[in-house]
């Protein structure tokens, strides 16, 4: 049964307030820890459904995961010292809980199912097996989309691999197979994408080298056979979760938010360059040091924003952010362009047509030029339609959010996969001002 929700015009959006967990540290600090000797603690994990997905897998391989307090903790078996899962592995609608996984797998000499959703088993996987079974992955009948069954193997092969495409967790799989193979394994990525997972095996204890090519690509190389070390993790909030606030304050007259403990990592950062560059007030306060990663607290102010054009090579550094920021280009005036978004076809769902057609239906202009979105911006934005969301969590909230500036009250299809990323998203932005029925 679907969940519809309504947005409506709301009073300006004011107050101070935390968001979930970063999603992407999430995942890798349960899955460093299932691989380090020893206990992580971790403080903070985003308790939503994509991560409930990984800590459910590497417990079916044998780590176990239990809540304590606020905290989570992991109980280490060793690089290697995992133990074959006697079901299926169901990471329901994370990409990136299959895809790291697959890489950890890959290392172990065990034979696993992997399944999901209807909405992951659409997704590319490809893209993580071709690397893997160079190394030594097995994969059962030649599939590139889960459901599928790989058997990993203790031997695995160091390889030298350049990525086709921006991925992190591309990049991530490839990474965490390696921490089992003898020698260096090194992946060369074209621009440089989100880095928490060679963040954290530093901060674990494995031994990485990072060059930073004169081209702009980046080559990441980690030593095999390694032995991490369970840590203690403070997961700062999810600027991606963190982009609707932020929206929805910049769009509604007279508001002002401060959103407290925001990850600031560079790769993540891409939107709110965007949204200076549109004119947006913001600021980041007291920037800090947490356990290998950047967090401040975020103040945001409802601004006059004007168009601006996008660069292909941010993308990767705000991968997860167009579609709200698209939401924000049609308050602004002025047409926003932003190229090079093949991969957001790839998504959750297709992105780049979803995100265009959710604005048709609310009234804004906007078109598609090969993969480029282009918005025109008009300030006043009319609102008024029932925007459908294809499964996926991020367009569910970019949508809410733009009927809290639009006119007319803007319905979103379904709201049940918001609880992948943003669990209490419609309660904690309510708790602002936002008014939904
Ligand atoms: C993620 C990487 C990105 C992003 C996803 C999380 C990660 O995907 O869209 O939400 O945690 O590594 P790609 O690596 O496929 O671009």
């Amino acid at each position: 049964m679907s969940q519809p929700l309504t947005a409506r015009r709301s009073a300006p959006i004011s107050g101070h307030v935390r968001v979930p967990g970063d999603k992407s540290i999430s995942h890798r600090a349960l899955i460093l820890g299932a691989l380090a000797t020893g206990r992580t603690r971790i403080a903070g994990l985003l308790e939503a459904e994509d991560v409930l997905a990984t800590a459910r897998a590497v417990e079916a391989l044998g780590a176990e995961v239990r809540h304590d307090g606020d905290a989570f903790e992991v109980l280490g078996q060793g690089v290697g010292g995992l133990r074959a899962p006697d079901a299926p592995l169901d990471f329901g609608n994370s990409g990136t809980a299959s895809r790291l996984m697959l890489g950890v797998v890959a290392g172990h000499g065990m034979r696993a199912e992997f399944t999901g959703d209807v909405s992951l088993c659409r997704r590319p996987m490809g893209r993580v097996l071709e690397p893997l079974a160079t190394m030594g992955l097995q994969v059962e009948g030649e599939r590139d989309t889960l459901p599928l069954t790989v058997q990993g193997t203790q031997d695995l092969v160091p390889i030298v691999y350049d990525l086709a495409v921006p991925s992190a967790q591309v990049k991530s799989s490839i990474l965490l197979a390696g921490l089992h193979a003898p020698g260096r394994t090194t992946v060369v990525e074209p621009l440089p994408t989100r880095d928490h997972t060679e963040r954290m095996l530093e901060f674990f204890g494995a031994e990485l080298k990072i060059e930073d090519r004169a081209d702009g690509a980046r080559a990441v190389t980690v030593c095999g056979d390694a032995e991490l070390t369970g840590a203690d993790l403070a997961v700062p909030g999810d600027p991606s979760s963190a982009a609707f606030l932020v929206a929805a304050a910049l769009i509604c007259p007279g508001s002002e938010v401060l959103i407290e403990n925001v990850l600031m990592n560079p790769t993540r950062t891409g939107f709110l360059e965007t949204l200076r560059e549109m004119g947006a007030d913001l600021e980041v306060l007291d920037l800090r040091e947490t356990g290998g990663e950047l967090a401040g607290d975020l103040r945001v102010k409802a601004s006059a924003l004007k168009g601006v054009r996008v660069p292909p090579e941010r993308a990767p550094s705000m991968i997860d952010e167009y579609p709200v920021l698209a939401v924000v280009a049609a308050f602004a005036e002025g047409e926003t362009h932003m190229a090079g978004l093949a991969e957001l076809k790839v998504k959750e769902s297709d992105r780049l047509a979803a995100t265009a057609a959710g604005l048709t239906a609310c009234g804004v202009e906007v078109r598609i030029e090969t993969d480029d979105l282009i918005v025109r911006g008009a300030g006043n934005v009319k609102g008024g339609g029932r925007v459908e969301t294809h499964m996926d969590h991020r367009l569910a909230m970019a949508f809410l959010t733009l009927g809290l500036g639009a006119q007319e009250p803007v319905t979103v299809d379904d709201v049940a996969m918001i609880a992948t990323s943003f669990p209490g998203f419609v309660a904690l932005m309510s708790g602002l001002g936002a008014e939904f029925a």
